[in-house]
């Protein structure tokens, strides 16, 4: 790896950003530094700088920002209001961001015309990102495969994963990949002023995603469909998932459900040097999470 920059990693008891940090701790002679509310349940690996604070208090981040010379930036936010106050922190303090920003965000469409709300919210804050006169990059990744975690409950409870739009087809991505191209561009030049589109190497719909978790664990689960509303009670029901982003999500699976199948990019191997990881590769990584 290259320079020896100091690096805050926002987000960083997340998929992403704890895939971040040790990632950069395994590679990196620079010094880790990490934003947490609760350090003592993020569980940061020994050797990372644990600053805690909220990303939208403007003390907590100065103080994690202090000597570092570039930002991992992860939005936890459903709208782009704390970002003004947030990027006047960081440009301050340092010269570069790279921005986890969303496949959601429409290439060079205004945020306030972008079709989803998390585009919208994403693409407020690339603008003002690029606006800052900092080097950045945005990672602009397809849908995570951590979010079928959110039927490790049902599959642990038995063989049928219930939920609406089985049909939709993913190019679902593993956190890993994600993080791999965020340390590329945290610690190499080369990145700055781009916008990358990343997606995993295949594309799997919801039904054929259990399916193989189902063949990796060695059970033979199955989708079951259900109606949007009856989906929505479900998800409203859950105290796990944010009431907030049941209908995005669901108006989300509409659109992708209407819309081509999702692009397959080669930018996680272009940047990185290695292939995308499968779905089936994150499942096997992942199999004690549904078991
Ligand atoms: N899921 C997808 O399919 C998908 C696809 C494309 C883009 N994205 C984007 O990826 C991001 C989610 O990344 P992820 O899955 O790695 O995150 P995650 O696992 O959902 O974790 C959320 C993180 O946000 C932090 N956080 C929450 N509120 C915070 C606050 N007020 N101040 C500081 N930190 C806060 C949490 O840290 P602490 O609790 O430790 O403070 C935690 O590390 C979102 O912006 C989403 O739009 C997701």
């Amino acid at each position: 790896m290259a320079a020896e920059r100091t690096i805050l990693v926002t987000g960083a008891s997340g998929n992403v950003g704890r895939q971040v940090v040790s990632q950069l701790m395994a590679g990196h002679t620079g010094e880790v530094c990490a934003l947490t509310r609760d350090p003592r349940a993020a569980a940061l690996p020994g050797g990372v700088d644990v600053h805690q604070g909220d990303l939208a208090d403007p003390a907590a981040l100065e103080a994690a920002l202090k000597g570092a010379d570039a930002v991992f930036l992860m939005w936890p936010f459903h709208s782009a209001d704390p970002a003004p106050a947030v990027m006047d922190a960081i440009k301050w303090h340092t010269g570069r961001v790279v921005f986890l920003s969303s496949g959601a965000v429409q290439a060079g469409v205004a945020p306030e015309r972008q079709a989803h709300p998390v585009g919208r919210s994403h693409a407020r804050v690339e603008q003002l990102i690029e606006r800052s006169g900092l080097v950045w990059t945005h990672l602009r990744p397809s849908t995570f495969a951590a979010n079928t975690l959110w039927w490790a409950d049902q599959i642990r409870a038995g063989d049928v994963v219930r939920g609406a739009y089985g049909a939709v087809p993913m190019a679902l991505l593993h956190e890993a990949d994600i993080a791999a191209v965020a340390v590329r561009a945290l610690t190499e030049d080369g990145h700055g002023h781009a916008a990358y589109a990343l997606s995993g190497p295949e594309v799997l719909t919801q039904a054929e995603q259990v399916r193989t978790i189902g063949e990796v664990l060695g059970r033979p689960l199955r989708w079951q469909e259900l109606s949007r509303e009856e989906a929505r009670q479900r998800l409203l029901a859950d105290d796990s998932f944010p009431d907030s982003f049941v209908d995005p999500l669901l108006d989300g699976y509409a659109a992708m459900l209407d819309a081509p199948p999702p692009a397959i990019t080669s930018t996680v191997e272009a940047v990185t040097g290695a292939p995308a990881r499968t779905y089936r590769t994150w499942v096997s990584g992942h199999a004690a999470d549904f078991s």
